[in-house]
């Protein structure tokens, strides 16, 4: 392997230091202590583990958080109420509805509801709008996770050709902007791309956010590349992996995200960070 690992497990470990003496700070010199509320709708398993590792990462970093637990059968009205009343309630900085919701409930109706001075994921169309501008705002979490890991590392940006395998709203989009506003020349590849690998080995920064195993290996992508696994995928033999086959790939990129311990823990570390930035307020 010559690949240098960008182990998000420790980073995020370093953030979270840096941000519970900014709470501490807060708490001390202003009385304030940022709260966050999640609301979780329904028993999905992956869900409910995702939620209580937000919730131990905020109580860590000295952060409040209350869980609002609703059945699956909430209708979409009875959630888009609670959240009406989230955006009234003063004692809550920042509000996460997690994703999915159930099929009867329209997600981005439910966003869309969201104070977007609340909106710590970054979901709502305002702050998306206001990433797309280049403005102050809540950066969507695992595209703001990422751009810090390249940040950590002193990898440059600028000039450089990004490609990025994947268009969803909440990781492919986002983070293909994020690294447009940094300078790079930006590529979007997706399911319907035509000739895939001909992008892929063209990149200097490869994001890879396709959600099936193993699918990028060494012949698709270009020696020393820097490449980010966003994938997490649980194998039949129960074991975790990313969209890279981080074996091959190690030996040709520069440097390289594992699965576990690579995106997926720089993503909650930004979700307490923009909870803290929404508990001292936007910048007008
Ligand atoms: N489901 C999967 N990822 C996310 C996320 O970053 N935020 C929310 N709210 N739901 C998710």
């Amino acid at each position: 392997m010559s690949a240098e690992v960008i182990n998000g497990r420790d980073l995020a470990q370093e953030i979270r230091l840096e941000l519970k003496d900014e709470v501490s700070k807060m708490i001390q010199e202003e009385g304030v202590t940022p709260h966050l509320t999640v609301v979780l709708v329904g028993d999905n398993p992956a869900s409910k583990s995702y939620v209580k590792g937000k919730e131990k990462a905020a109580k860590e970093v000295g952060i409040s958080s209350s869980l609002v637990e609703l059945p699956e059968t909430t209708s979409e009205e009875e959630l888009l109420n609670l959240i009406h009343k989230l955006n009234e309630d003063k004692t809550v900085n920042g509000i996460l509805v997690q994703l999915p919701l159930p099929n009867h409930i329209r997600e981005q109706k439910v966003i869309e509801m969201i104070n977007p001075n609340k909106d710590v994921d970054g979901f709502h169309p305002v702050n998306i709008g206001r990433m797309m501008l280049g403005e102050d705002t809540f950066l969507p979490c695992t595209p703001y996770g990422i751009i810090t890991m390249l940040k950590s590392r002193n990898i440059s940006i600028e000039g450089k050709h990004a490609v990025v395998i994947g268009r969803s709203n909440i990781v492919g989009k986002p983070v293909g902007q994020l690294l447009l506003n940094e300078n790079a020349t930006v590529t979007y590849c997706h399911s319907r791309t035509a000739n895939l690998k001909e992008f892929t080995t063209k990149a200097d920064i490869l994001i890879v956010a396709i959600g099936k195993p193993n699918v990028v290996t060494a012949e698709d992508i270009k020696d020393g590349a820097v490449v980010i696994d966003v994938g997490i995928n649980r194998l039949e033999t129960g074991k975790l992996t990313g969209d890279v086959d981080f074996d091959s790939a190690a030996d040709k990129a520069s440097f390289i995200t594992p699965v576990p311990k690579g995106v997926g823990p720089m993503t909650i570390a930004m979700l307490l960070k923009n909870t803290i930035k929404a508990a001292k307020g936007l910048e007008k």
